[in-house]
């Protein structure tokens, strides 16, 4: 499956978590950029993607979007993208990492785990009410 194919397939299963990005978007600036990461299991099959933003030095480096398929889930494929990330900021100079995560959402725990920092709160949407946390990770 392509690339697109697979990231909008798997979006799909966890739509109500995640901010909506067009899928023309999701082709020019992440996937024909670089700015994404597959996410494996340890025999490296992909079970999930990461969409980041650009990596600069001196600047923070934003995630997106990152999904694990269910049947995946709470085996670290997400901390060792995340790694990842971490390795590609490191060598780029990126300051930090930063993200989102609606405040009434599962995956709060999961950025807690690994480390995150909340750093500051932003009110809901007209969609989804609930305030939005941010979290800065170190690289
Ligand atoms: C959030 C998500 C990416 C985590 O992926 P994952 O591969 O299951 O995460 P990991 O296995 O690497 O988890 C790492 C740590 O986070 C914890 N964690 C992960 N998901 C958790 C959950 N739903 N509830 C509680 N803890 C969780 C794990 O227990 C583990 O902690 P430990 O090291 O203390 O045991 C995945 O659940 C997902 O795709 N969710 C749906 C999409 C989503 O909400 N994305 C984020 C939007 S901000």
């Amino acid at each position: 499956m392509r690339d697109l194919e697979y990231i909008l397939a798997t979006t799909r299963c966890a739509h109500d978590n995640l901010g909506f990005i067009p899928a023309p978007t999701i082709q020019s600036f992440h996937l024909d950029r670089g700015l994404w990461l597959p996410v494996t299991t340890r025999r490296g099959r992909r079970v999930g993607f990461m969409l980041h933003g650009p990596v600069r030095s001196g600047l923070p480096l934003r995630i997106y979007q990152c999904v694990v398929e269910p049947d995946h889930r709470l085996r670290e494929a997400a901390t060792r993208a995340v790694d990842e990330l971490r390795k590609r900021a490191r060598d780029c100079g990126a300051t930090e990492i930063i993200l989102r995560c609606r405040e009434n959402l599962p995956a709060n725990a999961f950025w807690l785990a690994i480390g995150a920092q909340l750093i500051d709160q932003h009110p809901g949407g007209i969609r989804y009410r609930s305030p939005v946390n941010e979290y800065s990770l170190k690289t």
